[in-house]
């Protein structure tokens, strides 16, 4: 159940009431493809840096260590130790961007695993009776992800399956809850918009989708190449045919600047690897933009990575200390990182949340923006 509390234009402050507790949005979800956040971070970590929600994948986890075993050790929230919500993507994406020998279908997708080469099938029935398995919070649907660019007629063609695919996994999901020994018999299923940078065939779909009374509503296909401006346009045509007394989620996106212009068009859910991706090669966020602590010019900085953030990195290590743990390929160095990047996104979140409470949202962003762009010294 969503709670609007609060909006200012188009932005949203709301409260997503879940079987694993509330998630205050607008949110950043933290990655956590295999059921591990990369850059060696436990459960007790993603706490420590004020995670929300937690987000894996079903066709990693299918892989390896397989559902069926997830299932047997009493669902994904037992087996790595996490109480909070968690969102599983469909598949859908990941086939597509990760696998080869791809042969779309209208029953599914058949491909080839990336980690053995083994032959595999999923379609929107195997992909919500994975993800039921697996007991996540949230489930995706199972859609396709189209290239881009995309012919119309190709686009037309895949939103049109990416709607049928849709009503299965609806209807099995519907039957996996009722199930007994269902893992979590009030799984969620979000409904994902697709279209590409077509907004006639964009609008189309999300009236569709909107009538089906589903928990939430995605917009896929975005940041696959597209401008950030034709993103942005996107969202402003497509939010406003999305219910909004439903969660809205921006898949895969995306820095703090795409962050903060897409609370403005409307969004509630955000998750992206690329915290997680530059903490692990060094670069850390700042309210003065990223920098790259391999740089010679923190040799002897005494300073945390930024003045007066509470997070478990700054409040212990010094600017210098971690240039020197990766220079030596010292795992805490990355760790160190990845830890000060995730609080970073999940505070800034929080100060969204502040600022949209206060009705200060347009300053806010506008102070944001600038800071990100004065570089330090
Ligand atoms: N992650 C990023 N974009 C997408 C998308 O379009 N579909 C799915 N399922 N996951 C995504
Ligand atoms: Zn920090």
């Amino acid at each position: 159940m969503y709670k609007l509390l609060k909006t200012e234009g188009r932005a949203k402050k709301g409260e997503f009431h879940t079987p694993h507790g509330i998630i205050q949005t607008p949110v950043f979800m933290n990655v956590a493809t295999v059921a591990a956040i990369k850059g060696a971070l436990s459960t007790k970590d993603l706490k420590d840096v004020k995670c929300q929600v937690a987000l894996s994948n079903t066709y990693h986890l299918h892989l390896r260590p397989g559902d069926k075993v997830i299932k047997r050790l009493g669902g994904l929230h037992k087996f790595m130790v996490w109480d909070r919500p968690i969102l599983t993507d469909s598949g859908g994406f990941q086939v597509f961007s990760l696998t080869s020998l791809r042969k779309i279908k209208e029953e599914g997708v058949y491909f080839s695993s990336h980690i053995d080469g083994r032959k595999i099938f999923m379609g929107p029935e195997e992909s919500m009776q994975i993800q039921s398995n697996i007991g996540s919070t949230i489930a995706m649907a199972f859609d396709e992800c189209p290239p881009y660019p995309a012919e119309r007629s190709y686009m037309e063609e895949s939103v049109a399956r990416t709607t049928r695919w849709l009503k299965r996994c609806k209807a099995e999901l519907d039957r996996l809850n009722q199930l007994e020994d269902t893992v979590n018999p009030n799984q969620m299923l979000f409904g994902i918009n697709q279209g590409g940078t077509y907004e006639d065939i964009r609008i189309e779909h999300a009236k569709v989708i909107s009538e089906m009374d589903l928990d939430g509503y995605a917009v896929g296909g975005l940041a696959v190449g597209e401008t950030h401006a034709e993103m942005y346009r996107i969202l402003e045509e497509v939010v406003p045919y999305l219910p909004q007394n439903k969660p809205t989620y921006l898949m895969g996106v995306g820095t703090p600047e795409n962050i903060l212009e897409s609370v403005e068009r409307g969004i509630d859910f955000f998750d992206c690897v690329l915290p997680a991706r530059n903490g692990r090669h060094g670069h850390v966020y700042t309210n003065r933009g990223k920098i790259n602590l391999f740089n010679a010019k923190y040799e002897l900085d005494e300073r945390p990575i930024e003045e007066g953030c509470g997070c478990p990195t700054c409040t212990t290590y010094s600017r210098a200390y971690i240039r020197h743990l990766l220079k030596a390929k010292e795992m805490l160095g990355m760790r160190l990182c990845v830890l000060h990047n995730l609080y970073f996104f999940n505070t800034m979140m929080e100060e969204i949340r502040d600022a949209l409470d206060h009705g200060n949202y347009a300053v806010y962003k506008k102070q944001k923006l600038e800071g990100f762009k004065q570089k330090e010294e």
